[in-house]
């Protein structure tokens, strides 16, 4: 017997067969199986899995295609299998209608612009020449089967792992990549150029530099990148990182909102696995990253999921009951990063969370199967107590006030789904922050988007990378009293 482990989203299962068996047929039986446009012909692309393991060599249409197909596949032995998600985690936004201005864009038709996440990828695939986006594609990074955050990835990638982790996130971005081409309809070789955009370590990672220098004092990266080369034998632009940890994909968010195009106030803060936080202030670019753990993203919980059907994303308090929300108003299967921040800021409401994070009657059984545990509202704690301490380092720093602070933008996909007030409600932001916050959602690939359409901006980006004033927090007596302060949670 062999064991095929399936991947989807937050979600793993394994099943036992006798090999040789049709990848296709196992899933089938677990009803995990992709849509087959094709009958499984071979031709569509739309089958596209992430193969690993003791698998027959790809055929004539999977080498087409360049990517394995799940219609196609034989498994000779233990093999494991990472599906696309069926609800996209990253919520996929342009801000311009879904259309690009190509002033100046890469070469080639057609072109992606693709965000590198530490959980999640995206991409959107752009014809270059009209500037409209014809598709997209999005899916766990699946480096988060090594590690959830940057820090692991790093220990990981010097203890030898690598050149393992360059080549899960390349082999799914490549397959990213031929299911855009192919939702779109067009030969995924005709994809000329790409800019790809993500946290330092990402891109490290990504072009399998050792990360040494980001896992050592003084902690300063070796190479901010702001360089084109070759990725997927396409052309590649690798856009400028502001420090070691504050990558490309806060530079690019940056772009996409325009902050230095305005003389106000604003603040931009990505609340992702690592919180990265920008304030652009009487024409400076001051920035830090904290280390907000993966909850916000709904990894390292008890009952955590992605953005998937079935997530339980809002909650409510009503009197002393709650109201659940789940994702297509599917039965609940797990608890996505806004739903948790609601969790915690309903049952704060109710009073079966206290001040403290104390939950006197133990843990809390939202749905059939999902609770809400002590251990959980801690990492709910740790998160939020980072990203509010870390923003009030940045505004001291720049001698600037709350009430200075014209515009917040929260980026990421975790924002495109945060309630604004629950989120004061838990501290991740004060209330007088939280009047000016509006969602950006996935403001870096934005970002990575203009850069595909117009190669000029690539100068304003290396002029945010020289000007960026970075503020440490690691070590500072301001960060370390603030962080425990806002462990508790206050009146919101
Ligand atoms: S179902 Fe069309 S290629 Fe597999």
């Amino acid at each position: 017997m062999a064991t095929l482990t399936i991947r989807r989203g937050a979600s793993t299962q394994q099943i036992t067969f006798t090999p040789p068996q049709p990848l296709d047929a196992l899933l089938h039986q677990t009803g995990l199986a992709p849509s087959r446009p094709c009958g499984g012909q071979g031709s569509c692309g739309k089958c596209a899995v992430l193969l690993t393991g003791d698998v027959s060599e790809s055929n004539a249409a999977e080498r087409k295609a360049g990517v394995r197909l799940s219609c196609q596949a034989v498994l000779l032995g233990d093999a494991a299998v990472i599906l696309p998600e069926d609800a996209e985690p990253v919520q996929i936004e342009t801000g311009t209608d879904g259309c690009l201005t190509p002033l100046r864009p890469m070469p080639g038709r057609y072109g992606a612009a693709i965000d590198v996440g530490t959980t999640t990828l995206a991409l959107r695939l752009y014809d270059l020449h009209s500037g409209v986006c014809l598709s997209s594609a999005a899916m766990r990074n699946p480096q988060t089967a090594v590690a959830a955050d940057v820090i692991g990835r790093i220990g990981a990638a010097l203890k030898g792992d690598g050149p393992a982790l360059q080549a899960a996130v390349t082999q799914a971005l490549d397959m990213m990549l031929c299911t855009a081409a192919a939702r779109a309809e067009i030969p995924p070789e005709e994809v000329a150029s790409l800019v790809v955009t993500g946290n330092t370590t990402m891109l490290y990672l990504l072009t399998g530099r050792n990360p040494y220098a980001l896992s050592r004092a003084p902690f300063e990266a070796d190479c901010l990148f702001g360089t084109e080369g070759t990725l997927l034998g396409r052309r590649c632009f690798l856009p400028d990182c502001l420090h070691a940890f504050v990558g490309a994909d806060t530079s690019c968010a940056i772009l996409a909102v325009g902050m230095p195009d305005r003389a106000e106030t604003a603040l931009l803060l990505d609340v992702g696995t690592n919180g990265e936080i920008a304030l652009w202030h009487g024409g400076r670019l001051y920035i830090a990253s904290t280390a907000a753990g993966p909850a916000f993203e709904g990894a390292g919980i008890s009952c955590g999921c992605g953005s998937i059907p079935g997530a339980i994303d809002r909650v409510d308090a009503d009197g002393g009951a709650l109201l659940i929300h789940t994702i297509g108003g599917k039965e609940a299967v797990g608890l996505c990063g806004s739903g948790l921040v609601d969790a915690v800021a309903a049952l704060l409401e109710t009073g079966a969370i206290d001040e403290t994070g104390a939950m006197e009657d133990g843990d809390y059984t939202l749905a059939p199967g999902v609770t809400l545990t002590q251990k959980d509202v801690r990492a709910v704690q740790l998160a939020k107590a980072a990203i509010a301490a870390g923003t009030a380092c940045v505004l001291s720093a720049a001698g600037c006030r709350e009430a200075d602070v014209a515009r917040v933008y929260i980026a990421g996909g975790f924002g495109s789904h945060l309630r604004l007030d629950k989120a004061a409600a838990i501290g991740l932001l004060p209330p007088a922050l939280a009047d000016k916050a509006h969602a950006v959602g996935n403001a870096a690939l934005d970002g990575a988007a203009l850069l595909l359409a117009d190669t000029a901006l690539r100068h304003r980006l290396k002029a945010l990378q020289i000007a960026a004033q970075h503020v440490r927090l690691d070590g500072s007596p301001l960060f370390s009293q603030r962080y425990v302060e806002e462990m508790l949670f206050g009146e919101g």
